[in-house]
């Protein structure tokens, strides 16, 4: 998608390094960073300066590729493998792209090492913009039809960014919308601000101004009564491990959006490429829920009226906090689940029914 007007992907390999756009510098700077070692690598997805389920799986891909480049010790790219899974526990690609280049390499002998893991990243990055891209022609036919019964602008809200920027290129929740806009139907996003990191803010609606897709930025308690108003057609996000009950982990403040969307009728859907289902978890109390920096909730970084980027404190000083990343919705508050193979009941048997 685009960036100032010229196509990007989130990740790309170029003369011996890999470069990333820096999400932490967004939407006031547009800086494209090196990473030039694994520990490169994994600093870039704890920082967040590379974010979002798939693309944090093809960076730890890449991740692999630069372990090799640096030494081709298999206890040194063992270690990396696992400093890789462990640099952010939610979001299932990570482990599930470090495990698929580990299966890749494992009989290759070290001469063709480089090249062999080098393509696999490539591949699970190509893989994952078609999976996108399918997600969107999917998830396209359930905005049509909200399109063909309304005759009016479709409102759509979605939590976190779950666009291009998370993936490597379309998106998951975006990509519906992105090709809803190239058919012509008329859009509108609710864009929840996100707290504490304003990934919605600062990333979707950046993104989606940039393709010129009408948003509005409402602060993360708005949606209930913006669907309660009929404001609000239906929901879309994103997730970072869906189980294979249909149970969904996303953003922390997804959960709440989903009961309101209950309440009111208001179709909720996820989407989400096969890379970000977990078969194994069944209970969703198992899966490892992130907590951050109480730093992300105390302090606010922003853009001063002489264009200088600040952070600044604002609670108390002496105040707790704490930091819950993600949340879990129980697939009973999920319409459906957007996938590259289809539109399928957030359930074991709609999931089975599709893949496998
Ligand atoms: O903490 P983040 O910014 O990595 O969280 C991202 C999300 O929760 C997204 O909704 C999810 O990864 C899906 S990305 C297509």
């Amino acid at each position: 998608m685009k960036i100032h007007g010229k196509e990007y992907r989130t990740i790309w390999y170029e003369g011996n390094v890999v470069k990333i756009i820096d999400q932490t510098k967004l939407p006031h700077q547009f800086i494209i960073k090196d990473l030039k070692s694994v520990k490169d690598a994994i600093n870039a997805i704890k920082t967040m300066e590379v974010r979002g389920a798939p693309l944090i799986g093809g960076t730890a891909a890449y991740g692999i590729v630069l372990a090799i480049l640096e030494n081709k010790n298999l206890e040194f790219i063992k270690k990396s493998s696992e400093e890789l899974i462990q640099s952010r526990p939610t979001a299932i690609n990570l482990q599930w792209a470090v495990n698929r280049m580990n299966n890749k390499i494992s009989m290759i002998n070290s001469d063709d090492l480089f090249n062999v893991a080098l393509k696999e990243a490539k591949a699970i990055c190509d893989e994952d913009v078609s999976f996108c891209e399918n997600i969107g022609l999917n998830g396209l036919k359930i905005i049509e039809e909200i399109y063909n019964k309304k005759k009016d602008t479709v409102n759509i809200l979605t939590h976190c960014n779950a666009g291009w920027l998370a993936t490597i290129n379309w998106g998951t929740a975006t990509s519906p919308i992105y090709h809803a806009k190239k058919k012509g139907i008329p859009l509108h996003v609710w864009v929840d601000e996100t707290r504490p990191r304003n990934q919605g803010a600062n990333l979707t609606s950046f993104e989606l101004n940039e393709e010129n897709i009408p948003n509005t930025i409402i602060a993360d308690n708005t949606g209930g009564i913006l669907m309660q108003r009929g404001k609000v057609d239906m929901c879309i996000v994103g997730t970072d491990r869906t189980l294979s009950t249909g149970d969904v982990c996303n953003k922390i403040g997804t959960y709440l959006k989903a009961l309101a969307a209950k309440d009111n009728n208001v179709p909720f859907y996820v989407a989400l490429p096969s890379s970000t289902i977990d078969w194994n978890i069944k209970d969703y109390k198992e899966i490892p829920i992130e907590e951050r920096s109480s730093d992300e909730l105390s302090h606010i970084e922003g853009k001063d009226e002489e264009g200088n980027i600040k952070k600044i404190l604002i609670y108390p000083k002496n105040s707790k906090t704490m930091n819950l990343a993600f949340d879990v919705t129980p697939a009973k508050y999920v319409t459906g689940l957007i996938t590259e193979k289809g539109i399928c009941a957030a359930s074991t048997r709609g999931l089975k029914n599709l893949f496998k």
